[in-house]
């Protein structure tokens, strides 16, 4: 074979291969401009040897073939394709050169009618799917993918469910329906629609559309009209088909305004121009508004209007040539994923950053491209070293939409989430059923030092008089502070060093501002002349602790300011536990669960020592939260900060001992049923820890004694099974000890002297929801009542829950006194 002929052969087979991944399998595997490229060097063999063109070539053919799921439509008549026109980018600022193509194609027209600048519809070129509809007699019988131009599929049904295509024509006394009309147009996806859909894909972990084109085009080939509907389509008309019993107007323009009327949707940026430069006019302008536009076009397309120019002009192959597609750079490029990083944002989320060869895409140099997460690298399968499609539409970051599987070197593995934070070293922990990872080092990593700070001297946190986010910010920047602990170190020169680097923009204005101190600022000769250089470092902590000496005279503005941030610095070491642990960031602590743990469990010691198991037995703390907690204090890190901001001083007001309430809250039972067990609830828990007393006891015996003690076979089976899995026996003896302790150290609840209940017998029973019934006797006793199981005469009144069964019978048959729990909690809340 010659040289040419088999180079065709082989455009041809990755063309066609193109072009059913494409049309007919809605995946596409190469990028639209690469197609184009091939498309084009084979028209250009073809045309140079015309020996080696041949009807079948895609040159001639358009699409592909329907295949399978729909009933074949031929169109009455052919859908054809347009002819397309690039930019050349060595063109220069000469538009005749820059948009040859466009140029001799008007000249072509030009010279073929032998008429000067003549009008053309130009009209914006939709991304989306092209598809013609027929009514007859004013009603839609039928709607019809493009196909291969001749035959193509059937999709009735679905375009039914598209709210913008018309079920009837519209009629008025002006205008009749004709017999036949076929409206021919483009489904697309709106792109505010299209982005919508890809971020509740995103949230609900499924498959996302890789374009607006391929959602219009998967969504019009769904099998099930129900899912199309559900897809938010839309339709633009640009043309007709067959039309008989109507006499169109007389040109192209004035058709699509008879379309308008029949109540079709024309994109409202359609208009006419003439000549070479009206053309390049409406090429710039719809450019300029091109990633403003609620739609993906890809060019702007231009169509001689008058019909009978048309005529005179023709066809060839499978284009018009009184119609040309001017195409836009493309917002899809292929290139090759260099490595995937981590960063980590400033309150700790990991999000996966693609690092690419350098890629032209629309006009701009991409090199970074966003992955979202974890579990949309996983659905794409997208790994370092792969070729990958970046798509940029509009202001939004490039995203990586596909893989090019077919270029996949070997070697490669499937990428996962690393374990640690690449910036501190920290844990990655996925948060229970969220997408997003987070980084579990908030008070050591870099990423979030800014806020941990800024969030640590804040008013309902530290409440650091004078530190606002600024400086806050300018002392982690310039390296003053490190973390939250560093700031107990600083010293007046310091911050009067912070201060001078924030507000000189140059290091020239730092000199002036020495000059201007009369002595209070101090740098030495040699500092003089390097600062004149303006070498980055200067605003850094360490050369300005080197070469910038402050004198402690008062009086200077800056040593004043200094002075108070201190004495605000210095103040806050004196506060209560609640603002110290809300102001340590934890992810999920908020102010009311600050006071919680703070009013519960009494000192830091405890907050800092009870394992997520026992947490979550605190009222409103939810397993999310308690690990959270539990998991920030894992972390050296955290630890050791901690540790440093104890050291600086740091002291609370509030420290005392758990609160008396714990022990009707946590025992054997609380630990047990908290452990999440199927089939191990509160009521089986109860009977285990009361018939072994203590842990210890309950782990030496095994599924058949905790059967004896009253647990289900299937409750054993699943205690036996989590306590095999890893390191569970450990955590569950942790839980339990930490429990221990918590209950040694906390006071039994005092009785109060004199009692309001004192000599009151009372009986509760149903289910509160406020509180257990451990705690309500518990809080009833302290108030001198005395509790007992059954009503009777004495019974001075009954607390009766939710489900309240007998007990509550026999008390209203007695007359007894009956409260609900509002009286109840109203009644303890008064006496509290
Ligand atoms: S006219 C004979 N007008 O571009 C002319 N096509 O490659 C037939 N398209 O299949 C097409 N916007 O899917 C025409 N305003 C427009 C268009 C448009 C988008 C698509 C259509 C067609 C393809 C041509």
């Amino acid at each position: 074979m010659s040289k040419p002929a088999a180079r065709v052969a082989d455009l041809r087979r990755r063309i066609e291969a193109a072009n059913h991944r494409y049309y007919v399998l809605d995946d596409p595997a190469i990028p639209d401009a690469e197609y184009d490229a091939l498309m084009r060097e084979l028209e250009g063999l073809e045309a140079e040897h015309p020996d080696l063109a041949s009807d079948d070539s895609p040159t001639r053919t358009v699409g592909s073939r329907p295949e399978g799921g729909f009933n074949e439509v031929r169109h009455a008549i052919p859908m054809l394709s347009l002819a397309n026109a690039f930019e050349d980018p060595n063109g220069g600022d000469d538009d005749r050169l820059r948009y040859r193509e466009v140029a001799e194609f008007e000249r072509r027209i030009e010279d073929r009618l032998d008429t000067r600048a003549p009008r053309f519809s130009v009209e914006p070129k939709l991304d989306g799917l092209a598809i013609s509809l027929r009514y007859e007699d004013g009603v839609f019988v039928q709607g019809a993918t493009r196909g291969d131009g001749a035959t193509g599929e059937d999709v009735t049904a679905n375009l039914r469910q598209v709210r913008s295509v018309p079920l009837r024509l519209r009629a008025d006394d002006a205008l009749q329906v004709p017999a036949v009309l076929e409206v021919r147009g483009e489904i697309y996806m709106p792109r505010k629609d299209f982005e919508a859909w890809n971020a509740q894909a995103l949230a609900r972990n499924e498959k996302l559309l890789a374009n607006p084109r391929n959602g219009a085009a998967g969504s019009l080939r769904q099998l099930d009209p129900a899912v199309t509907r559900r897809r938010p389509l839309a339709f633009f008309a640009y043309g007709v088909g067959e039309v008989t019993g109507l006499e169109l107007p007389q040109t192209h323009s004035d058709t699509l305004a008879l379309l308008r009327r029949f109540g079709f949707p024309v994109a409202p940026e359609v208009d006419t121009a003439t000549g070479f430069d009206g053309l390049i006019a409406y090429y710039r302008r719809i450019g300029g508004v091109r990633d403003d536009l609620p739609y993906d076009i890809d060019g702007v397309v231009y169509k001689l209007d008058r019909y009978d120019q048309q005529r005179t002009l023709g066809f060839v192959s499978r284009a018009p040539r009184w119609a040309l597609a001017h195409k836009y750079p493309a917002q899809e490029q292929a290139t090759v994923l260099r490595a995937i990083e981590i960063q980590i944002g400033r309150t700790g989320a990991a999000t996966p950053v693609a690092r690419l060869e350098p890629v032209q895409v629309a006009g701009v140099t991409v090199t970074n491209a966003t992955l979202h997460n974890a579990d949309q690298i996983a659905r794409l399968d997208v790994r370092e070293g792969d070729t990958v499609i970046v798509r940029r539409a509009g202001d939004v970051i490039p995203e990586i939409v596909r893989v090019v599987e077919d270029r996949r070197p070997d070697g490669t593995t499937a990428w996962t989430m690393p374990a640690t934070c690449p910036v501190c070293g920290s844990e990655l922990v996925r948060e229970e059923g969220a997408a997003a990872f987070r980084c579990t080092g908030g008070l050591t990593c870099g990423a979030q030092r800014k806020e941990a700070v800024r969030h640590f001297a804040s008013r309902r946190a530290m409440d650091i008089e004078g530190l606002g986010e600024k400086q806050a910010d300018a002392l982690v920047e310039y390296g003053f502070v490190d973390s939250i602990a560093d700031l107990y170190a600083l010293d007046v020169a310091d911050l009067v060093r912070m201060k001078a680097a924030l507000d000189a923009p140059t290091a020239a204005d730092l000199l002036q501002m020495v000059d201007d101190s009369r002595g209070a600022l101090v740098l030495d000769d040699d500092t003089r002349t390097a600062l004149a250089q303006e070498p980055p470092e200067w605003r850094r902590a360490d050369f300005l602790r080197t070469h910038l000496q402050v004198a402690p005279e008062g009086g200077r503005v800056a040593v004043k300011w200094a002075e108070n941030l201190l004495a605000g610095i210095d103040a806050s070491r004196r506060t209560t536990l609640p603002r110290f642990l809300f102001a340590l960031g934890i992810p999920h602590l908020g102010e009311t669960t600050a006071r919680t743990l703070a009013q519960w469990l009494g000192s830091l010691d405890f907050v800092r020592a009870t394992p997520a198991l026992v947490l979550q037995a605190l009222p409103d703390i939810g397993a999310e939260v308690a690990r959270s907690i539990a998991t920030f204090f894992e972390q050296p890190g955290n630890v050791a900060v901690v540790d440093a901001l104890l050291a600086a001083g740091i002291a609370f007001e509030d420290e005392g001992r758990p609160d008396p309430g714990l022990h009707a809250r946590l025992g054997l039972a609380q630990v047990l049923s908290s452990l999440g067990v199927n089939k191990l609830g509160g009521k089986s828990a109860e009977r285990l820890a009361q018939t072994y007393g203590d842990l210890d006891a309950l782990l030496k015996a095994n599924a058949s004694g905790w059967t004896g003690a009253g647990l289900s076979t299937a409750g054993a089976d699943n205690l036996q099974a989590w306590l095999d899995d890893g390191d569970a026996r450990a955590r569950l003896v942790a839980a339990w000890e930490a429990t221990r302790r918590l209950l040694d150290a906390a006071p039994a609840r005092a009785r109060t002297a004199a009692g309001p209940l004192d000599g009151q017998t009372v009986v509760l029973t149903g289910t509160l929801s406020a509180m257990t019934r451990e705690e309500a006797t518990e809080r009833l006793e302290a108030l001198g009542a005395k509790a007992t199981g059954s009503v009777s005469k004495k019974t001075t009144f009954l607390v009766a829950g939710e489900a309240a069964g007998s007990k509550l019978a026999k008390a209203e048959a007695l007359g007894i006194d009956i409260w609900d729990e509002a009286k109840l909690v109203a009644f303890l809340d008064a006496q509290a």
